[in-house]
């Protein structure tokens, strides 16, 4: 596995394995690595003949409060990781390297697709994620790019962007990997404390209860599920930042359940903010991002 850290290096390679007609991957991250990447990682391995993984902690993502400066950074048990799932190559660029003359033209996501959930809680994020994965796509030119459903968001306005920009690059959702009670693998579950972390579990228990609400007891209003789920959030004692159930593609809030819903939901748990989310179907309750 080789470690590149120029974008003239990581272009090069790409131009040799376009002339050998190899199909690659990608799997762009933020490092801290953990199953769910890796998961990520093994799917590319699979389906591709090359694959490069990308690890950057971008701060053009992180709002002005938020953890860019203690952000998880651990390159050699991250490149270890990606040696042993089978990754051809590690991308590592450094600040100045991706932005030379710092942040300049970047790109806006969908209006329509950023007035909730994260897009309203932390303006500016999904611009940063967008100018970055579009930055990265130009230098890697991956034929497929892997992210997993635990952004739901961020999914939803990369696809927007491959297609209104017209990216040559397949995009594939992979679902989300969980700890054994349910608690969605995040780089940022590092930050809890033992007793927070037991209090994290609250999320994926508030997203399921919605999705027995709406399978079994077939609540349609929105109104009623959010406010079970404030309930089981606040009596484990994390502090609600959004819960809010939308339709999958547009991201429109509803009011009542007809068809497929995304639940989206974002909690702090003491200064650390986690997000989940789960598509329910209520004839089918919990389905995939795969099956949408
Ligand atoms: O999901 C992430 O880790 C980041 O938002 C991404 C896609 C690597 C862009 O920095």
């Amino acid at each position: 596995m080789q470690i590149i850290r120029k974008k003239s290096e990581m272009k090069d390679l790409r131009g040799i394995w376009a002339r050998e007609g190899r199909v690659v991957g990608f799997v762009p991250t933020m490092g801290a690595l953990h199953k769910g990447h890796i998961t990520l990682v093994e799917r590319s391995v699979a389906e591709c003949d090359r694959t490069v993984v990308s690890i950057f902690v971008n701060p053009l993502q992180f709002g002005p409060k938020e953890d860019f400066g203690k952000y998880p950074r651990r390159e050699k048990a991250d490149c270890e990781m990606c040696e042993k799932a089978g990754a051809d190559v590690v991308f590592i660029p450094t600040v100045e390297e991706m932005y030379p003359r710092g942040s300049g033209t970047v790109v806006e996501p969908h209006p329509a697709l950023v007035s909730g959930m994260c897009g309203a809680k932390r303006p500016g994020h999904f611009r940063g994620v967008l100018t970055v994965v579009a930055k990265l796509f130009n230098i890697v030119q991956p034929n497929v790019a892997y992210f997993g459903q635990k952004d739901y968001q961020q999914c939803c306005v990369i696809e927007q962007m491959v297609l209104d920009l017209d990216f040559p690059v397949k995009l594939v959702f992979v679902p989300t990997v969980r700890e054994p009670d349910g608690l969605a693998m995040s780089s940022r579950n590092e930050y809890l404390s033992k007793e927070e972390r037991k209090k994290s579990v609250c999320l994926y228990k508030a997203l399921k209860e919605a999705e027995r609400m709406i399978v079994n007891e077939k609540e349609k209003e929105v109104s009623k599920i959010v406010e079970r789920m404030k309930e089981i959030v606040q009596e484990a004692g994390g502090r609600i930042d959004y819960i809010e159930i939308v339709e999958p593609k547009s991201l429109r809030k509803v009011e009542s359940i007809e068809e497929s819903v995304v639940i989206g939901i974002a909690v702090f748990i003491g200064s650390t903010r986690l997000i989940d989310n789960i598509i329910v179907c209520p004839n089918r309750g919990e389905i995939f991002c795969d099956a949408l």
